[in-house]
């Protein structure tokens, strides 16, 4: 065969060689068809092998075709191997993809905390019967938390509340022990009385104060050192122990419910007297201690500004979170706190 038919031949590899290269359905498939058209053992090397048999020119004839369909053919392998490369590395992100938007279509909207709902319904109540509502700070000075209340420095009582103290030693003119978090709700009575007189607009003074407070307490089934109470304080001419009864037992029935009561036991605090502890009657017949009452001290009114012989008033003051267990029968107050969505999510 001369020269020029053996080129024929080399040319005509290609077509069929591109085709097959551009079929290939994997890189592995690529390479394989490779070597069969240029490796050691194609027809592609056996023609070259051919050639030394060739005259000059044949040969010369024969290496261009030679040279140019090897050259056609790495080259469409060179093609195929990165357009699969290409859609491998597509197919690899596409099964690597993270779809960051899933978590928003599953969730939920969140919804108000069981404590706060609490705090809430309570309000709605006693603005029902005429209240208004009252806050304060949570920090608080020795005088509001507990001198004005009747409870002077030394006073024994002062251990019924465990108290969390400010270190106060880097402030200048603040005494050791004059900076705490309040340990109740009753600093807010005091500021309250004192403002009203202050600006004239009380009393009367019919007013509901709910707010956090502390005390130096290890979390149990029935405390947390960090609580919520919602305190009473109503003052005015002419005010007895029946109208707080009457009081508490009316906001019993609006909030609990026809069939709970309440009680009262005799109990002591400085700032009340007499004072009565509150109990509430449970659906098995048993009592939950909610809070503390009583009808105002007289030196309670004198340190606001008030005088006793004009007017009398009660306070009392409740456990959010206590009520709260006893609405919702809950057997360990400390659920309140420990964000278990499954606890959270059933109110
Ligand atoms: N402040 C009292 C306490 O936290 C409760 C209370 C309030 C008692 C008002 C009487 C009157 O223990």
């Amino acid at each position: 065969m001369s020269g020029a038919d053996l080129a024929d031949e080399a040319r005509a590899l290609v077509a069929d060689g591109v085709a097959r290269i551009g079929a290939a359905p994997t890189s592995d498939d690529v390479r394989a068809v490779e070597s069969e058209l240029l490796g050691k053992r194609s027809r592609l090397s056996e023609l070259k092998a051919g050639m030394r048999d060739l005259d000059p020119d044949d040969r010369k004839v024969l290496g261009a075709a030679l040279h140019e369909t090897r050259a056609t053919l790495e080259a469409a392998v060179a093609d195929r191997v990165a357009e699969l490369a290409a859609v491998e590395r597509r197919a690899q992100l596409a099964a690597e993809r993270l779809d960051l938007t899933e978590s928003l279509g599953r969730a939920s909207a969140g919804h108000v905390h069981l404590v706060t709902q609490t705090w809430e319904r309570l309000e709605d109540v006693f603005v029902g019967m005429g209240f208004t509502v009252a806050t304060g700070p949570e920090v608080e000075t020795d005088w509001f938390n507990f001198e004005a209340l009747n409870l002077p420095p030394s006073h024994p009582a002062r251990s019924l509340w465990d108290t969390l103290y400010l270190d106060t030693s880097e402030l200048e003119g603040v005494g050791p022990q004059q900076l705490l978090l309040r340990t109740h709700t009753s600093p807010v009575q005091v500021r309250t009385m004192l403002r009203a007189v202050r600006d004239g607009s009380g009393p009367p003074i019919y007013v509901v104060c709910p707010g956090r407070t502390y005390r130096q307490d290890t979390a149990d089934a029935t405390h947390l050192p960090v609580f919520h109470q919602i305190e009473m304080l109503v003052i005015d001419r002419g005010i007895t122990m029946g109208d707080l009864s009457g009081t508490i037992e009316t906001f019993t029935k609006a909030y609990f419910g026809q069939e709970l009561t309440s009680r009262l036991r005799p109990s002591y605090f400085p700032f009340t007297e007499p004072s009565a502890e509150v109990d509430i009657s449970q659906p098995d017949g048993s009592w939950l201690e909610v809070g503390g009452c009583g009808m105002v001290h007289p030196n309670v009114l004198r340190a606001c500004g008030l005088d006793p012989e004009e007017w009398s008033g009660f306070a009392f003051g409740f456990g959010i979170e206590r009520l709260a267990k006893i609405r919702h029968h809950l057997t360990d107050i400390r659920d309140l706190i420990t964000n278990d969505m499954r606890f959270l999510e059933q109110f």
